[in-house]
């Protein structure tokens, strides 16, 4: 008989396979006049075709884009000839999610390096997590690895712990030294992603974005109370597009800003670096076992 564990860990299996032929889905469809509407939508219809469901929206950075850019029918992003996107894609199985990126350059190998700084980080990560290591080290590698060849790591994004319909856990690896003394543990999920620029090194929080998480239940009018509890039911407590909320009430635009307004769903700023510059990412979800780590995605 199976134990519980190998039940759950057959699940982030499932999902890390998902999200990995996911991202490489992406990677491999990403060209000059694309349109990143469809990109995010026909990588989401993979994962939904393999048997998974979506962790979180597709993320696309463009450039200077770290993070939290979902495209939508008002903001579909053409790629050009010399970008640089990242592909981050999320799958759960049962709630059990995995999460990976990868950056890809648009026509062009002008950044070959600075992709390259963010994937060579991750690999040396994956081969230091084991039992006892601390996130902290793992930080400082991160940024060793990246300045030495003349980039900084974004030092306000971290990779972090996963859990059942959970994508923080609570742990953070950070992509810069620091003075958490956490570390890691065996059985642990963690998604590891450092960051590359030629910018300052640290994003902020631009304009709106579309993409929404549940912060709180509270009494609403009924139209916004229905939305919600079908927005539960499809998505559970995993970040979700204001895209996918279209099947589900015609006026879901506007019942969203109500949420948001009522405060019971928030919304992801994009998070930019400086104008002009360029970010990479790369990421893996690596469960932690007694001798190191298992590469999920
Ligand atoms: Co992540």
């Amino acid at each position: 008989m199976p134990s519980a564990d190998d039940a759950v860990l057959e699940k982030y299996i499932r999902a890390g396979n998902i999200a990995r032929e996911a991202r490489e889905f992406g990677v491999s469809h990403v060209v000059a006049g694309g349109s990143s509407l469809q990109l995010a939508e026909a990588i989401e219809k993979l994962i939904i075709d393999r048997g998974a469901k979506c962790a979180f929206p597709v993320n696309i950075g463009v450039n200077e884009v770290a993070a939290h850019y979902t495209p939508s029918k008002d903001n579909d992003l053409k790629f050009r000839m010399g970008d640089i996107v990242k592909i981050d894609v999320g799958a759960h199985v049962d709630g059990y999610p995995g999460d990976t990126s990868s950056t890809v350059e648009v026509g062009t190998r002008n950044h070959t390096s600075l992709i390259q700084a963010a994937n060579e980080a991750l690999k040396i990560c994956i081969e230091m997590a084991s039992p006892g290591t601390t996130v902290s080290s793992m930080g400082a590698t991160v940024a060793r690895t990246i300045r030495s060849v003349g980039f900084k790591p974004v030092q306000n994004l971290t990779g972090h712990s996963m859990d059942r319909w959970n994508l923080h856990a609570g742990l953070s690896i950070p992509n810069i030294e620091t003075k958490d003394r956490s570390s890691l543990e065996e059985g642990m999920v963690v998604a590891i992603e450092p960051f590359s620029t030629t910018g300052s090194g640290k994003v902020v929080g631009k304009g709106r974005g579309s993409i929404f998480r549940i912060v709180r239940d509270r009494r609403a009018p009924p139209e916004v109370m229905s939305l919600l509890s079908r927005v539960k039911q499809e998505f559970g407590q995993f970040p979700f597009a204001a895209r996918w909320c279209e099947r589900l009430d015609p006026d879901s635009d506007a019942l969203l800003q109500k949420m948001v307004r009522l405060g019971m769903i928030m919304s992801y700023p994009v998070l930019v670096e400086v104008p002009g510059s360029f970010v990479a990412q790369a990421e893996h979800s690596v469960m932690i076992t007694s001798k190191g780590c298992k590469v999920l995605t």
